[in-house]
């Protein structure tokens, strides 16, 4: 069934502990900034179920903190049916996106699957990185973010 808000967007990375979570984190601050929070449906999906139902990387909730933003979020796995839900399903890389559109096929789907990236820069994976790697990935996914939401709205 489709939202009942107005606009929808699911953020799907692989795990669902680092990139997706922070994302919707930092969406989430911009849409109250806006004051437009009452209007979006908001939700970030893994496309492996390993971590279904943890809460996000320690370097995820850690980085959040570190600009004043949190996160309850406890991981889920993309479903078939988030393909008639979702208005926008957001992802973080290639792999993802390949992986989502294969999904998506034979589904009766309105959905936007696309990568959230900028000028060709994608979100890669820093889950196999350094602490500071999650700091890069919150600012490139800020900025994203950002322009997502502005596009929507222009
Ligand atoms: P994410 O990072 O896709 O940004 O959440 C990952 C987290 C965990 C794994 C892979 C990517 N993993 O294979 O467990």
């Amino acid at each position: 069934m489709a939202s009942k808000r107005e606009h929808s967007v699911n953020f799907v990375c692989l795990g669902n502990i680092c990139r997706s979570p922070m994302a919707e984190a930092i969406f989430r601050k911009l849409l109250e900034d806006r004051k437009c929070s009452d209007e979006w449906e908001v939700a970030s999906s893994g496309l492996i179920s390993l971590h279904v139902g943890e809460p996000p990387d320690p370097r995820c909730i850690k980085t959040l903190a570190a600009h004043g933003l949190s996160t309850n979020h406890k991981g889920r796995v993309v479903k078939k049916k988030d393909f008639q839900h979702f208005e926008y399903i957001l992802c973080f890389d290639e792999e993802n996106l390949s992986d989502l559109q294969r999904m998506q096929r034979g589904v009766a789907s309105s959905a936007t699957v696309r990568l959230l990236s900028s000028e060709g820069r994608v979100v890669d994976d820093p889950y196999y990185d350094e602490e500071e790697a999650f700091e890069r990935t919150y600012q490139l996914c800020f900025a994203m973010c950002s322009a997502f939401l502005d596009s929507v709205y222009k």
